[in-house]
């Protein structure tokens, strides 16, 4: 199937949720609580920020000025209502971006933030071409799959080098990280409600007409059978895998 066309049906299946992957407030906040020296009012880039579920989290626990981008100009709509709707829009603008070539000027912002998106341009790949964006000693925020085991069994090990080959554990990335300059401020596991709860329940409810509606599509079925495999494998197997937080700061320069 055509990027495009996976992204055009993913983005009707998903469109109008809270969020669009795994994730809660309190990790959020939890995180941005973990970014102890930044600015009285920094200035933040929300990096595939999807409907703005963290967006918003992050408005209204800053003074900052948010920046929210996405490659998905329907999704920038949503976040600007929602934004509108909680009165924050003195503070908060999208923009349509590509995460893979963003169009800021080097040090521009005290915080990057990117929930849930950074497997699109691959850990490594974000945390080097991100890195510019960022004045000295500004911290960059992610949450992304990752192994809590070793050894998962054989059929989640399939699902996951097919859907995200470059998975990596907790500790691999944040060598990683280290690896390349970053300050390892911490990590921490997002809590499973952040999967059933807050994402995998609602996204169940949609997808019962998102298959009548396309009854004779066999791409938006293979669309929907992945998504309810994935969820399927949370289920048996929460404890191999997850998503983790991880709170990076530039040097200081
Ligand atoms: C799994 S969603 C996460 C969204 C949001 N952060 C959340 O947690 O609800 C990934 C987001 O990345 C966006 N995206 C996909 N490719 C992108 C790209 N090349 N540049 C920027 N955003 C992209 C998608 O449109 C989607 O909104």
């Amino acid at each position: 199937m055509e990027e495009a066309r996976m992204i055009e049906l993913l983005v009707e299946l998903h469109e109008g949720l809270d969020r669009l992957g795994p994730g809660d407030a309190q990790s959020t906040l939890r995180a941005l609580r973990l970014c102890s020296e930044l600015p009285p009012k920094p200035d933040i880039l929300d990096i595939g920020c999807g409907t703005g579920a963290q967006t918003l989290t992050l408005a209204k626990n800053t003074d900052g000025k948010i920046t929210a981008t996405d490659l998905v100009p329907s999704l920038l709509s949503t976040v600007t209502e929602r934004v509108a709707a909680s009165g924050l829009q003195s503070r908060v603008t999208t923009q349509a971006a590509d995460m893979n070539s963003l169009p800021f000027a080097d040090g521009e912002f005290d915080l990057l933030w990117s929930e849930g998106a950074l497997y699109i341009i691959g850990f490594d790949a974000g945390l080097a071409t991100w890195r510019r964006l960022l004045e000295p000693g500004g911290y960059l925020v992610v949450s992304e799959a990752s192994w809590f085991r070793p050894n998962p069994p054989d059929e989640l090990a399939e699902f996951w080098a097919e859907c995200y080959p470059g998975m990596r554990s907790v500790q691999g990335n944040a060598a990683a990280a280290k690896a390349m300059g970053w300050e390892v401020i911490a990590t921490f596991h997002l809590p499973e409600a952040g999967w059933t709860e807050g994402y995998y329940a609602p996204l169940r409810e949609r997808l019962t007409k998102f298959r009548r509606r396309h009854a004779d599509d066999q791409e938006a079925l293979g669309v929907a059978a992945m998504t309810e495999r994935e969820m399927e494998l949370f289920e048996a197997y929460s404890d191999y895998y997850g998503y983790a937080f991880y709170v990076l700061r530039r040097d200081q320069g």
